[in-house]
This record gives C-alpha cells, sequence and structure tokens, in this order.
C-alpha cells in the first residue's frame, strides 16, 4: 500500500475515506483536522487555560499531546478513582501519566477522588448498592474534572472522547430514543453556568484505530489496558456491533455522527426554556437541585440520579 500523497510505504488505510497515508502525511492530516475541529466548533482559542482530562490512555494523552505541540495554553488533570481490578488499574494508569508529563514537560495535576470523597470509587459503588460502578463513576469523573479544573483557572475541560465512543454512545441514547442525553451529546458543550465549564472533544471525528495510530507513531506511552468495570458493558457491545457494519459498510459511523449533528439543530432545546442552574448549598458547584449529586453520594440519603449533574 502506498501513500496517496508521496507515494512513499503507507502506514494506514483509512476505510471510510479510501485513503492510504505514510507516517508524515498521517501525522500531517490529523493534527490538521483536529485544528479545524477546535475551530469549526469555536472550542478554545491559543491562548485561553484549558485543562485536558488525562486517563493514561491513547486519545487523552494523544490530545494533550498534540495541544502542547501546537502552542496551546494547556495543562492535564488525571483523577485518580482508586480501581483496583487486580492489576492496579489506576495506579498504572497514573504512572503513564507522570511519565508523559516528565517526558514533554507538561504540568499534569493528579488528584484523588478518595482524599475529598472519603471512598475509592468501587468503594463508593458498593456503599451505594450500585453494581454499575461504571455509572457512579461518571458522576464523579464529570463532577470532579469540572470542579478541579475550574480551581486550575480553566475555562474549558478537554476530554479524549473518539469517533467510536461517540456513536457507540449515540446508538444507545438512540435505542432508548433518550432524548434528554441525546440533547446533550456534541463536540462542544457550552458553558451555562460560570461555574460549569465548556466540554470539548477535539478528537470525534478520528476512529479507535486512528487515535492509536497517532499516538504509536509519536511513541506516546499509554495504558492499553481497559479499566476492570467496563467487562461487559453495554458500550462494548455497541462497539462492537457498530464495526461489523462498519466492515461491511465503510464510512457508516462518521456518517451516522454527522448526519446526527445536523439532526441535532432540530431537537436543540429553545434557550428560555433551558434550565437554570443553581448553586449546591454544600460545595456550592452548579447542579438543577438544591443540593448535586455527588454531595447527596457524600451524605447518601438520596437516590442518585444521573441527570442531576
Ligand atoms: P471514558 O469515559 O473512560 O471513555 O473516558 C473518556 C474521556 O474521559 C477520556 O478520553 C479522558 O479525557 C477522560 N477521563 C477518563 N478517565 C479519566 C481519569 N481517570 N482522569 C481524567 N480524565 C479521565
Ligand atoms: Fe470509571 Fe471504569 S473508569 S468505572
Ligand atoms: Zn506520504
Ligand atoms: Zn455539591
Amino acid at each position: 500500500m502506498k501513500c496517496k500523497i508521496c507515494k512513499g510505504k503507507a502506514v494506514i488505510h483509512l476505510r471510510q475515506h479510501n485513503l492510504a497515508l505514510c507516517k508524515e502525511h498521517f501525522i500531517e492530516r490529523f493534527e490538521r483536522e483536529t485544528l479545524r475541529t477546535i475551530r469549526k466548533f469555536k472550542m478554545f482559542d491559543k491562548e485561553e487555560p484549558v485543562v485536558v482530562a488525562v486517563s493514561g490512555g491513547k486519545d487523552s494523552l494523544g490530545v494533550l499531546y498534540l495541544l502542547h505541540k501546537h502552542g496551546y495554553n494547556v495543562r492535564g488533570l488525571y483523577l485518580d478513582l482508586g480501581i483496583h481490578g487486580g492489576f492496579g488499574y489506576s495506579e498504572l494508569s497514573k504512572r503513564r501519566v507522570e511519565e508523559f508529563a516528565e517526558r514533554y514537560g507538561v504540568e499534569v495535576r493528579i488528584f484523588t477522588i478518595q482524599h475529598d470523597l472519603g471512598y475509592t470509587i468501587p468503594e463508593m459503588a458498593e456503599k451505594r448498592y450500585e453494581p454499575r460502578v461504571c455509572r457512579v463513576c461518571g458522576t464523579l469523573k464529570r463532577y470532579y474534572l469540572n470542579k478541579i479544573a475550574h480551581e486550575m483557572g480553566a475555562t474549558t475541560v478537554v476530554t479524549g472522547h473518539n469517533l467510536d465512543d461517540e456513536v457507540a454512545t449515540l446508538f444507545g441514547n438512540t435505542l432508548r430514543w433518550d432524548l434528554s442525553y441525546l440533547r446533550r451529546q456534541a463536540p462542544l458543550l457550552p458553558s451555562t453556568h460560570p461555574k460549569l465549564l465548556k466540554r470539548a472533544k477535539p478528537f470525534v471525528f478520528f476512529t479507535e484505530k486512528e487515535t492509536a495510530m497517532y499516538a504509536i507513531l509519536n511513541g506516546i506511552p499509554y495504558v492499553r489496558e481497559e479499566c476492570p468495570f467496563s467487562v461487559g458493558a453495554k458500550s462494548i457491545l455497541y462497539k462492537e456491533v457498530l464495526n461489523r457494519i462498519e466492515e461491511v459498510s465503510p464510512g457508516t459511523k462518521l456518517r451516522f455522527y454527522r448526519e446526527f449533528l445536523r439532526f441535532m439543530k432540530e431537537i436543540r432545546v429553545p434557550e428560555e426554556e433551558q434550565v437554570e442552574l443553581k448553586e449546591c448549598q454544600v460545595c456550592g458547584m452548579p447542579t438543577v437541585l438544591e443540593v448535586c449529586a455527588v454531595c447527596r453520594m457524600k451524605g447518601v440519603t438520596v437516590p442518585l440520579n444521573p441527570s442531576d449533574q
């Protein structure tokens, strides 16, 4: 296989674009497209202080690497969730993040959830009799990423979500016709409260194969192990199904996502109908209720409703 641009040896074939590229031209295209996504969705500008939420995986470390390389005002934030899973998942991820910070000279803040919450994620799920650890984890991650990034003086939380993640979520939300979740699925979620940062996902148009290739070609050390609680998760089933469809019909994922973004304009809630966020009476962070989901979790008095955050 030859690179479509220089006829050199291709390292990747992007079937959805019918495009084979060599290392140099793949990296060039990947970075150009990312910067275009950032501009197109008005995610953030170069001077703005942004925080990349890094999990130690290929996607988020790739985003941090790319933004740092292109001179953005960027720092990292790693949340230590206290997940062991038989092989020290959180420890391993933390080491990769620290290694990255040292190697590239990027500031990364490590925040241990247990120090504030009093529990690790698995302990909190157990305490709440919640067998779906990921659900509790999702709420806590969203809360702490926003809170700590806000304390760090950032305007935006950037995550490494890729096309496979987004399409799997979209598929699940569509199967349930869950409008409230569909409305909140976008490459950029604007800030609707002074303490609620924008959330940006600059890699949403890249497949996992592309983001992995970008990390590998740049020699970025990343954790390959998945979170032990993701085993059997619905999102993994959806990813498998979508990969099967993509195999037969390349480009399906990208079309599904792009068409959704066009459709989204029609289901958007008009500004005047948007629920106004208040400040939590306990921690002061934005919430629709008097006390936010995380503070209620800490007090464990009211059942958790994930849509509260
Ligand atoms: P996930 O929800 O695990 O698919 O991760 C989606 C994105 O959330 C990642 O690309 C990261 O940007 C962010 N993220 C996940 N886990 C962490 C973590 N422990 N600390 C900071 N950011 C995270
Ligand atoms: Fe949260 Fe796996 S990363 S449960
Ligand atoms: Zn080339
Ligand atoms: Zn609170």
